[in-house]
């Protein structure tokens, strides 16, 4: 056990009220008092003159040591009281200073992925600008014409209508992964995750000549989770994927995304690729900070990746009993009433 603060300031406490009773039941007053009586008791005067004296003794001298005594005592008790709520607070916020490293860790971590699909990001960006302009041209084109095409001129515009939400999606999940700090568990839908992560590493994936199966078993798998979140570690997931797959012919490089509702309302999200594997003895030593067999990565992926499946009341681990490439397997708690 560790001897804390409060630890000595409880033994100091227990010494003090010890000595306290002690003192308070000495009977060192006393005794000088009945000698004092004893040396004079032939002297019926002494007697009295003794009780008299004692009689006119002020309370405070005849009672100073057993006051002050417990003075100390008050004090030393509220001084234990103020050192136990000032530890209280230093852990109180030592705990909230972990936290806000670890969500920064986590922010760092999601940015420096967004970094390594940046191309792919400004790709799926300008795909809608371009046809967007080529589309707006056109109608600008047909104006000219007498009569005008009305149809063909509704038809842009519902181009133009889609390309700019397709553009709008890839922005708003991009600035979704980029907000800070954002904890909240809220319902939603595993496949929900799946899908929009899916948009946002598409082109990186086709960039890569890696393809995606995704079997969504069941239409919804309701859980509880933070999108930046989970998509966070389905990303790191994927990418993880992919590369151990880099040394393939592109027509090998196939990863399967999974999700399903297992017994008792569990969810389970599962990606499997046929890439180098990892050895079993090093199925936990990945999970650790820092660990990494790739020239340019900070090796914080799945460290950071687990502690948020933790943070979710869930888990990330390696298929034991798969050799064949590796499987990542992700499993969240039933969402309270489903189970
Ligand atoms: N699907 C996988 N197949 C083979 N090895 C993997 C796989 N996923 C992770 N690893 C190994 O685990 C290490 C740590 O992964 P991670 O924490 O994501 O860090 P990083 O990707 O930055 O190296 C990787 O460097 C790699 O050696
Ligand atoms: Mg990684």
């Amino acid at each position: 056990m560790k001897f804390e603060t409060r630890h000595w300031a409880w033994l100091l406490s227990i010494l003090c009220l010890s000595a306290a009773q002690s003192l308070a039941q000495s009977p060192t007053a006393d005794v000088n008092r009945v000698l004092a009586v004893y040396d004079n008791r032939n002297t019926a005067a002494a007697v009295k003159d003794s009780q008299a004296q004692s009689d006119v003794t002020p309370p405070w001298k005849r009672y100073r040591t057993e006051i002050l005594t417990m003075l100390a005592v008050v004090l030393l008790q509220s001084a234990t009281v103020i050192a136990l709520f000032v530890q209280r607070r230093r852990k109180i916020r030592l705990q909230a200073e972990l936290n806000l490293e670890r969500l920064e860790l986590a922010y760092l971590s999601r940015t420096s992925q967004l970094g390594e699909l940046s191309g792919a990001l400004a790709h799926e960006l300008n795909q809608p600008l371009t046809s967007i302009l080529a589309n707006a041209e056109s109608g600008v084109r047909l104006l000219d014409n007498d009569p005008i095409d009305v149809n063909e001129l509704r038809d842009i515009l519902g181009d133009i209508v889609l390309d700019n939400k397709r553009a709008a999606t890839v922005i708003t999940q991009l600035r979704r992964l980029m907000i800070r700090g954002e904890t909240s568990l809220e319902p939603m839908d595993f496949n929900h995750a799946v899908t929009t992560t899916l948009a946002l590493a598409r082109s990186e994936l086709l960039a890569r000549q890696t393809r995606v199966d995704v079997v969504l078993d069941m239409p919804d798998v309701p859980i509880r989770g933070n999108l930046p979140q989970l998509q966070q570690v389905i990303l790191n997931l994927l990418l993880n994927a992919s590369d151990a797959m880099a040394h393939l012919p592109p027509s090998q490089r196939e990863i399967v995304i999974r999700t399903r509702k297992r017994e008792r309302g569990v969810s389970e999200l599962t990606v499997t690729d046929r890439g180098v594997g990892i050895a079993p003895q090093r199925r936990s030593e990945v999970f650790k900070p820092f660990v990494s067999t790739k020239k340019t990565s900070l090796g914080l992926g799945l460290a950071i990746s687990r502690s948020i499946a933790q943070a979710h009341g869930g888990t990330l681990r390696f298929d034991e009993s798969f050799d064949e490439g590796a499987r990542a397997i992700f499993i969240l708690p039933a969402r309270t009433g489903d189970a």
